[in-house]
């Protein structure tokens, strides 16, 4: 599995930081009695648009508190066959309970849930045969004795009553601000593209509002686009393709560049 570190806005990183605090310092939080206040099982929800880093931060956050991971790819479960998602989830968590060499169960990522998380009012009639397995999962999630972390594109607007006790947060991932941005462009950047970039030149990328996925998918159309030509590369051409991406119409260096200097 690719591990890839995230690069988030710093409000969003503290706030998942603080948290899982009592994960991280366990002995500190049981000697402050903390533990009588709050019980072990605990679930995050992280929520926002595509390629914000929900998934690579859940499995950095995973590493970074020293857990085994065990998780599952909602996406990827298919409608056809309704046991299977029941027999992968119980699986999962079976799994997950398992206590790893210090004692502890293992984080339990359950990505792209957003079918999991509909409200039941709202289930169509093709996808009433999810109820009971909606229900399940819940009633793990409800009894886990670690820690949950679910991903979802939609925040959901109802949570079960036993899911919403466990919450201890629910974070938003937006498009990533402009500082944030900057840290991604450098941070994403082929070092051995022969052109010599400085701060300036990042921070001028960082202006068109785009994800991190969105910043990769750029310098791979970018680089493309520059082989299939001849090889030559230039950061106007660049700078034309964010421009034309986010405004729909080509970028003319002499007008547009004083109009992003404005916007500044
Ligand atoms: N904040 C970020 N920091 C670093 N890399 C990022 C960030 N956001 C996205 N990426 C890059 O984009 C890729 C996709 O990110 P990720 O899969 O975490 O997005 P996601 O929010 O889970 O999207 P989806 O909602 O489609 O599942 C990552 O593999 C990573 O390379
Ligand atoms: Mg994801």
């Amino acid at each position: 599995m690719r591990l890839v570190e995230p690069i988030l806005d710093e409000a969003l990183a503290t706030a998942i930081d603080n948290a899982v605090i009592m994960f991280k310092k366990r002995g500190e939080w049981k000697k402050l009695g903390m533990d009588s206040l709050r019980e072990q099982g605990a679930a995050m929800l992280f929520y926002g648009p595509p390629g914000t880093g929900k998934t690579i931060e859940a499995r950095w956050l995973c590493r970074d508190l020293g857990m085994e991971l065990q998780e599952i790819d909602f996406s990827q479960i298919g409608s056809g066959d309704p046991g299977e998602l029941a027999r992968n989830v119980k699986k999962l968590f079976y799994q997950a309970i398992q206590p790893d060499r210090h004692g502890h169960p293992s984080m339990v990522f359950l990505d792209e849930c957003d079918t999991m998380l509909v409200s039941r009012a709202k289930l169509g009639h093709s996808s009433l045969w999810m109820l009971e397995h909606i229900n399940a999962l819940l009633r793990e999630i409800g009894k886990y004795p670690g820690l949950v972390v679910l991903a979802t594109n939609q925040k959901p607007e109802f949570l079960d009553f036993a899911l919403e006790r466990r919450l201890i947060g629910t974070f938003e991932f937006k498009v990533p601000d402009y500082l944030t941005r900057v840290k991604l462009w450098q941070a994403k950047w082929p070092r051995k593209i022969p052109i010599k970039m400085n701060n300036a030149e990042f921070e001028s990328l960082a202006q068109f509002s785009l994800t991190g996925a969105g910043i990769e998918t750029a310098i791979i159309n970018w680089v493309s686009d520059t082989l299939r030509r001849d090889g030559t590369f230039s950061l106007m051409a660049l700078t034309g393709m964010l421009f034309q991406a986010e405004h729909g119409k080509p970028f003319n260096p002499n007008i547009e560049q004083e109009l992003m200097k404005a916007d500044e």
